[in-house]
């Protein structure tokens, strides 16, 4: 069984594209409100909700992660740069899992993997704080053996594989082949080296056929495609939809 983390963040950027100045983040005129629509997502079968809180607050704000833990269903798995403020927000969410993405403030999403190699130190020191403080760490990274092996050396338990180069080759079928084994031989270095493998970022109703090949993945984080379909069939459809094709 594969399962599915629903990523959240797109249902508050559609609030903040109208109400980022109110003092508030929900009730009255405010919608759509993203803690009410991850219980809507754990209601169609979502494993886990996952809230990126980017150090712009461009999308998700801290009051939205609260309030959905106040009735969460599943778990939380919070997205955060490694910097310290972000960091020490982690420590004070308490999150069931934190997966750390380098951040960027002009990108429109996470382009790329987070350089574990190169930051190993940083990359060291914010895995054991955490690990310490009882929220294992996702490291999320390019399908790249030697970041596999920094997060290894780190002890950092999971992994989450970048999967946007393999997603935006779909329709060209050689590049997609080589993208898909690409990812195919990082998910064999990561299980050999002890880690959990999950994966995410790209992915869609279409190339979920190509991406769930990917023997002994734990889990996905999808969420683009799946609050795009919401906004034609609802939100209980594009969780079910896509958690059926994950599993057929
Ligand atoms: N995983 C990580 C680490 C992400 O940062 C994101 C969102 O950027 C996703 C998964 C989900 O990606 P998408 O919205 O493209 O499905």
């Amino acid at each position: 069984m594969i399962l599915l983390g629903v990523n959240i963040d797109h249902v508050a950027t559609l609030r903040q594209a109208r109400y980022r100045d109110e003092e508030e983040t929900f009730g009255n005129f405010i919608e759509p409100d993203p803690a009410e629509m991850a219980w809507l997502a754990e209601d169609a079968g979502a494993d886990g909700i996952t809230m990126h809180i980017r150090e712009d607050r461009r999308h998700v704000q801290l009051e939205d992660v609260q309030r959905y833990q106040e009735k969460m269903k599943t778990r939380l798995n919070l997205e955060t740069s490694m910097s310290l403020e972000m960091v020490q927000l982690a420590h004070e969410i308490r999150p069931e899992s934190v997966c750390l993405v380098p951040e960027n403030r002009k990108e429109v999403t996470t382009e790329g993997g987070l350089d574990v190699r190169g930051n190993i130190e940083r990359a060291n020191e914010v895995v054991r704080e955490l690990l310490q403080n009882g929220m294992p760490v996702s490291m999320f990274i390019d399908p790249d053996p030697d970041q596999l092996e920094a997060c290894a050396e780190i002890g950092a338990p999971w992994v989450e594989l970048h999967t946007g180069r393999f997603a935006r080759a779909w329709y060209d079928l050689e590049k997609r082949e080589d993208e898909l084994n690409t990812l195919k031989d990082s998910m064999k270095i990561g299980l050999e080296l002890g880690l959990r493998v999950n994966a995410g970022h790209g992915i869609n109703y279409d190339n979920v056929q190509g991406a769930k090949t990917l023997e002994s993945i734990y889990e996905f984080n999808i969420g683009h495609s799946i609050i795009s379909r919401s906004v034609r069939t609802g939100l209980e459809e594009s969780v079910q939809k896509m958690r059926s094709l994950l599993n057929e």
